[in-house]
């Protein structure tokens, strides 16, 4: 058997669309939707993610503006910077990349985004609206793959899902929406005894481990849906040998380029699983869309032009 492919840069070209069309019809009544994103450091990984970013807001008709505080920045200056933007009318949505450089109070930053300007989905108020069901901002990447899965026609209710990986990004929602949408739900992690076992167990398995092909052929039910949230650079010879001995066609790309771009997921699994999310062009591309669709919704709650809920989530 060999997996159906979940085409994410597909369903995250119909949601910038969708978001395209509210912006524009915002727009229209004098309310331009605006984001500002702050990228502090010089993370070579933060950078190429956030001109993603700030090149679809152009293609959706978003308002952006970056600002790039240096390495050295201090908690105090970021939360100045924070109180500014949180100020200004014409900034719907702040997303403050993360991680940010190691001197800064990284929680208390983010406590300081205004609730109703945070696209990201990380203030404990719109955490605390996603597990109790109310209307909010749900954090991007979780809530893509819940996109992903319900216009792939992926059924939730009483299935098995297992989320591996807890963390407040991607682990921590993902479980709170699946469980929100019915299904049964684990969350593994670190301390979990026999996770292949445990993952096994899973109708829909996430995997947002941030380890290179860590969820092998054994971890998977066969059928499954598998969705694969890790974006792993290889360059280390020995970790290549031990992930991909014998694979010829990444040997050759391994070596034309030093590195290769591996999911958490291992491309074995494609031979079990019954639907999986390819790496790069899955989940990626939906982190991006519904940072647009989250700012346009963000747009339409806080200048009042009751434009029509963009997520089902
Ligand atoms: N760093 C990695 N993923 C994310 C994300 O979804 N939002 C922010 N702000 N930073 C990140």
């Amino acid at each position: 058997m060999s997996a159906i492919i979940l085409e994410g840069t597909k369903i995250a070209a119909e949601i910038r669309a969708e978001a395209a069309l509210a912006a524009r019809s915002l727009s229209a009544r004098g309310v331009r939707p605006g984001l500002a994103v702050v990228l502090a450091g010089d993370n070579p990984a933060s950078e190429i993610y956030v001109r993603g970013k700030v090149k679809s807001c152009q293609e959706v008709g978003i308002y952006s503006e970056k600002h790039t505080p240096g390495a050295g920045v201090s908690t105090q200056e970021l939360l100045a910077l924070v109180a500014g933007l949180n100020a200004r009318d014409e900034i719907d949505g702040i997303l403050v990349q993360l991680p940010l450089p190691p001197q800064i109070d990284s929680k208390r930053v983010l406590l300081a985004v205004d609730p109703a300007k945070d696209v990201d989905g990380f203030h404990p108020l719109n955490v605390g609206f996603l597990s109790t069901e109310r209307p909010g901002l749900v954090p991007c990447t979780p809530a893509g793959i819940m996109e992903l899965l319900v216009r792939s026609g992926i059924a939730l209710a009483g299935r098995e899902a297992v989320v591996i990986g807890r963390s407040f990004i991607v682990g921590k929602p993902m479980a709170m929406l699946l469980l929100n949408a019915n299904a049964t739900v684990s969350v593994c992690h670190s301390k979990t005894r026999d996770l292949a076992e445990v993952s096994r167990r899973a109708d829909i398995l996430v995997a947002a481990i941030g380890r290179a092909g860590m969820v092998r052929r054994e971890f998977v039910r066969p059928g499954a849906t598998v969705v694969d949230v890790g974006m792993n650079r290889v360059s280390d010879e020995e970790e290549f040998r031990r992930l991909f001995a014998g694979d010829d066609r990444r040997e050759d790309s391994f070596r034309t380029k030093g590195s290769i771009l591996v999911g958490d997921v291992h491309p074995e699994v494609a031979e079990v699983a019954g639907a999986m999310t390819p790496v790069p062009g899955g989940v990626g591309p939906l982190t991006i869309a519904m940072l647009m669709a989250n700012t346009v919704k963000a747009a339409g709650m806080r200048r009042g032009s009751g434009v029509a809920e963009l997520s089902r989530v």
